[in-house]
């Protein structure tokens, strides 16, 4: 007899029927002859009831029953007399009086209990039990269900689903390849594609239209808790689009997402800020808008200052990040801080290069110390006029100032905007604050090889009204236009995650040249890399544009977790392996040899033993 419901389904409508339920023995309990089994299935789990007075014939296999056992349960579903209803379990008010049991699989006692807290290092290694927990079975049919609604709603929207090559070459995002050697083609590699980015393009160029891919990506970065070195990406093209329809297009797979997985119908549009807005209010060209505290510049302010530190970053030079900078940060009642606690926050900062953390309390007047800080000495009282009116500081705040280079201003006062705002409860309750970050620079200057560097990657178009300077001969060797000629690019960000991100791209040969002379990336280079590209540029390429979403990102903080790990059914651990199967491995000898390969002497790796 084949199963009839997943656990999930007994309820009190079947109350009298018989049903027939395959599953795993979630936990078994025995009350002095009569044995209670939660049996489990992917949808959930159920009571199950051998008494030796309805069914004496299987008692006694019951009896045998373990933990993780497989089963199949012929009974009939009782309604649970109101003493025994178990409000904690969704089909808490029935049971199943077995009448046949089967048991289609013993099995050994687990290494650890699947309700019991592991640590994920013995989780990894036995996956395929760690994915039995209620958690992570929810966690694969959420990205499931929201990779059926992506497909649906892109479907529906005339986008083709069309599959491109894994055995490829390198793509420019930016992070190292992994490579693939040839047998047939010795000292020949191929590269794990970054991301479809030049194939999608070429797909405009041939005419498709609308593409989308839920695609496989490889990327030799150093690992994050946001990070795996292969993760999935929902990718998408079109052609003769602008900025707001992909926008509009990725809120609609995000909603459709949301709605499948949560039921909830999401406030879109986002909210659109500019970049150069996010990181002088944020810090961060990925902010997290439920924090309510803000950043306020007051370079200009402390022009004059007599504080050393603060007066040699004024003087600073440079263009972008690497100007010099004086940034605040007002907490909001945050007088009541510890001597403690702003050490924390001081050492806090310095993972993220701050060479101090100034601070000033602004006790009530009838405190003996009014104004309290290291530093409020150096101030003159225009001074400290300016910093309270610019801040918005009260009575009970507390102002934290670093001063440094942009770069480092920004991302340490950014991060510890979020970090204090999650320490002081200083949030919106809103679950979910998405929102598009635009107008990113083209170009970031490295100062040491004196030359740019594209900040999406090479294919990324200007603004229109920021061709001209693009086309600047002096510019293009002075790092001078960083602050000034902005990228159609866009990011979409959740909750201070950069999900996803994209741009028009140029699609005119002329001015795809000019790009790569501006990223020295001399003709003979270019037509080694992306020549394909650029030649497929000159015969008809439609303006077309896209963005691709992280889909292991999305559904981590759709689900509430705290890695990406947690909604990938087999990850790889921070140093990239596979505790399961135990990839990577050596390779024998002979398969080396086929592929021309012989190994430089190594050191011994150390083994893995934890996260
Ligand atoms: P980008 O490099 O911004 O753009 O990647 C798009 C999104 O992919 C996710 N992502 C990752 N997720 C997990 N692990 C990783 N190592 C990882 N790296 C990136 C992020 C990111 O926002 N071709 C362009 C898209 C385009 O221009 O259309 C691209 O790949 O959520
Ligand atoms: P010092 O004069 O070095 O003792 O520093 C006085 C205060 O300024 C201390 O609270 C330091 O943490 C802080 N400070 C030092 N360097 C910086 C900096 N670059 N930005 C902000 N505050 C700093």
């Amino acid at each position: 007899m084949k199963r009839t419901h997943y656990c999930i389904d007994v309820n009190e409508s079947l109350a009298g029927q018989k049903v027939v339920l395959c599953g795993w023995v979630f936990r078994r309990r025995d009350h002095g002859g009569v044995i209670f089994v939660d049996l489990r299935d992917r949808g959930g789990v159920v009571q199950v009831v051998f008494s030796p007075e309805h069914a004496p014939e299987i008692h006694a296999d019951a009896h045998q029953v373990r933990s993780e056992f497989v089963l199949r349960v012929v009974g009939d579903v009782a309604l649970r007399s109101p003493e025994t209803i178990n409000p904690n379990m969704e089909t808490g008010r029935v049971e199943v009086i077995a009448r046949q049991l089967e048991v289609l699989a013993a099995s050994k006692p687990l290494p650890f209990q699947l309700d019991e807290e592991v640590a994920e290092n013995i989780r990894l290694a036995w996956r395929f039990l760690d994915l039995r927990r209620p958690p992570m079975q929810r966690a694969m049919q959420a990205r499931h269900r929201a990779m059926q609604a992506t497909r649906r709603f892109l479907d529906e929207n005339g986008f083709l689903e069309v599959e491109t090559p894994m055995l490829t070459r390198s793509t420019p995002e930016g992070a190292r390849d992994f490579l693939v050697p040839s047998r047939i083609n010795p000292g020949q590699f191929y590269a794990l594609p970054q991301s479809p980015q030049l194939f999608k393009q070429l797909l405009m160029i041939s005419g498709f239209d609308r593409y989308f891919q839920i695609v496989r990506c490889f990327r030799d970065e150093d690992l994050r808790a946001d990070r795996q070195p292969e993760f999935t990406q929902i990718d998408l093209e079109m052609s003769f689009v602008e900025t707001e329809d992909v926008m509009a297009i990725t809120e609609g797979i995000v909603a459709a997402a949301f709605k499948a997985v949560l039921g909830v119908d999401l406030p879109f549009p986002a909210p659109r800020i500019p970049y150069a807005e996010a990181m002088d209010r944020f810090g961060r060209d990925a902010p997290d808008l439920r924090v309510q505290m803000e950043l306020t510049e007051l370079t200009e302010a402390l022009r004059q200052t007599g504080f050393k530190v603060f007066a040699d970053a004024v003087q600073r030079k440079g263009y972008g990040a690497e100007r010099g900078m004086i940034k605040a940060l007002r907490v909001p009642g945050g007088a009541a801080l510890t001597r403690k606690q702003i050490d924390d926050y001081t050492a806090y900062v310095a993972i993220y290069g701050a060479k101090g953390l100034a601070w000033i309390k602004l006790n009530a007047p009838w405190q003996s110390e009014g104004w309290q800080s290291p530093i409020v000495k150096f101030f003159t009282p225009e001074e400290k006029e300016a910093i309270q009116t610019l801040t918005g500081a009260q009575t009970g705040d507390l102002i934290f100032f670093a001063a440094d280079k942009a770069g480092v201003v920004n991302e340490s006062l950014g991060r510890l905007r979020v970090k204090v705002g999650q320490d002081l409860g200083l949030m919106d309750p809103t679950p979910f604050a998405f929102a598009w970050v635009t107008d990113f620079p083209l170009l970031e200057w490295d100062p040491e090889a004196k030359r740019y560097n594209a900040v999406h990657h090479p294919f990324t178009s200007p603004r229109r009204e920021d061709l001209a300077l693009c086309m600047d001969n002096a510019a293009a060797e002075d790092g001078s236009i960083v602050d000034t000629v902005k990228a159609q690019a866009y990011d979409l960000v959740l909750n201070g995650t950069e999900i996803g991100g994209g741009s028009i791209r140029i699609h005119r040969s002329e001015l795809q040249k000019r790009m790569l002379e501006l990223l020295r990336i001399g003709p003979e280079e270019a037509e080694e890399k992306f020549g394909f590209l650029i030649k497929a540029l000159e015969y008809g390429a439609p303006p077309h544009g896209g963005l691709a979403l992280g889909l292991d990102r999305l559904m981590a903080i759709m689900l509430g977790m705290e890695s990406i790990r947690d909604v990938i059914a087999f990850p790889k651990t921070q140093k990239g392996s596979c505790l399961l199967t135990q990839a990577p491995s050596p390779v024998d000898p002979g398969q080396l040899q086929e592929l021309h390969l012989k190994l430089a002497a190594l050191a011994k790796p150390k083994p893995e033993k934890s996260e």
